[in-house]
């Protein structure tokens, strides 16, 4: 019998065709990649929330260091005097990260593919669902910059020198004076100063995007969460991003 005059059950124009999309099975296929994709934003969302709850902590915790060393040393010592806490918040915050990193640079990397990169000109959607705004569209560049960022981070800070100082009486780490030696340097100072500038770009778009991924919209208070994100990129980011620069000003 002649190829060409065989039924094929899958609907497939040939038996060898490689895109499944225009078949039966192509439907099957394509709502298994929407449910994947709905499935990662989800999960992008929420560890992306989670992380974040991490910067308000973290900043209102180092902006201590512009009252003085001591009570910057202090409340780093507490918070290590805290049974369980700061293991618990490593182990977390560091599976939280993975997680959130991993998938959004596969997420990324399906999409492509399933859009295919070949398009003649891209234009960016103005207003509408999906906000596509410059923020949005350099989502990837912004968490690179960020995966790129923590890992130098925690080298300089929570592996960075050991300064002994002694506080109340008792022997303590003296961070302050490594937060101020580092942010005494112009090349350090330039490095946070950008990259705090990416975090707030990060938090203003993905806060209210990460809302509409776990499905709370609601028409009347959509653009409250978009301000409200929007803010929180902007203050946040001012924040961390004053600390090397009075620093450095007052060194
Ligand atoms: C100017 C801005 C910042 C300063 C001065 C700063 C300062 C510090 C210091 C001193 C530590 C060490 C704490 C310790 O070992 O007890 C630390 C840890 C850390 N920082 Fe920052 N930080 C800044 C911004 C950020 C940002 C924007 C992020 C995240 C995007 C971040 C993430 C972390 C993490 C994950 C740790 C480890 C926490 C732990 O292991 O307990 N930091 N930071």
């Amino acid at each position: 019998m002649a190829l060409e005059s065989r039924a094929v059950p899958t609907g497939r124009t040939t038996p060898y065709s490689p895109r499944p999309f225009p078949t039966a099975d192509g439907a099957v296929a394509r709502r298994a990649y929407a449910v994947s994709t709905i499935g990662t934003k989800v999960i992008l969302a929420v560890t992306g929330l989670a992380l974040f709850l991490f910067l308000p902590i973290h900043l209102v915790g180092n902006l201590l260091l512009l009252v003085g060393s001591d009570t910057f040393n202090r409340y780093a010592r507490s918070l290590e005097s805290i049974p369980v806490l700061v293991p618990v918040a490593e182990v977390g915050l560091l599976a939280l990260f993975v997680i959130h990193a991993s998938k959004a640079v596969l997420n990324f990397l399906a999409n492509r593919r399933a859009r295919g990169s070949n398009y003649a000109a891209k234009r960016p959607a103005t207003g509408g669902a999906s906000r596509k705004t410059w923020a949005s569209a350099s989502m990837i560049v912004s968490g690179i910059t960020i995966g790129v960022f923590v890992p130098v981070h925690l080298l300089q800070m929570k592996f960075g020198a050991y300064y002994p100082v002694t506080l109340d009486g008792a022997p303590a780490r003296d961070l302050y004076r490594l937060v101020r030696e580092l942010f005494h340097d112009p090349f350090v100072v330039a490095f946070y100063v950008f990259c705090m500038v990416v975090v707030g770009a990060h938090i203003y778009h993905g806060f209210a995007s990460a809302f509409q991924s776990l499905g709370a919209y609601h028409p009347r208070y959509a653009p409250l969460v978009l301000l409200l994100g929007r803010g929180l990129g902007v203050v946040i980011g001012a924040g961390f991003l004053a600390l090397p620069l009075v620093m450095y000003a007052a060194r």
